[in-house]
């Protein structure tokens, strides 16, 4: 099963960006993580801070690869672009957030990608990867 984490803007910081928030690990100490949780599922990652960069990486993966965890950070909130890329790829997304979005701004309570995701993990910490991934299994 061959599986992608997208990560968007800011989360290159994990560990270091508000760690009351989200947390003290780092994105790629949690990667190794479950990378060796789940030695079986051919599990990559990506992060870009860039829409553009973030779209084309939804392309490609979206119609050879089994399944996409998405954490689109801010641009789940602003971005039609990324909502439209998961709208017409083929590749299952789902939808994951750190934190509880909807316990936050109002404007978090907004995502472009939610209409077109296979569902959505939203507030476990950095679990919420795992989550989405066993959702795959
Ligand atoms: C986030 C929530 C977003 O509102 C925020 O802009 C992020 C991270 C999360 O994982 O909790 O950068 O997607």
């Amino acid at each position: 099963m061959k599986i992608i984490i997208i990560n968007g803007p800011n989360l290159n910081l994990l560990g270091k960006r508000e760690p009351d928030v989200y947390g003290a690990t780092s994105f790629e100490d949690y990667f190794v993580s479950l990378q060796q949780i789940y030695p079986t599922i051919d599990l990559s990652y990506y992060q870009s801070n860039v829409e553009g960069e973030l779209i084309t990486k939804i392309q490609e993966a979206g119609f050879s690869y089994d399944g996409i965890i998405l954490n689109a950070a801010a641009y789940t909130h602003t971005s039609v672009g990324i909502g439209d890329a998961v709208k017409a790829i083929i590749t299952p997304v789902i939808e994951v957030h750190i934190s509880n979005t909807f316990a936050r701004e109002s404007f978090r309570h907004q995502s472009f990608i939610s209409p077109n995701a296979k569902g959505i993990v939203i507030g476990f910490g950095l679990k919420s990867y795992e989550l989405a991934l066993q959702s795959f299994l």
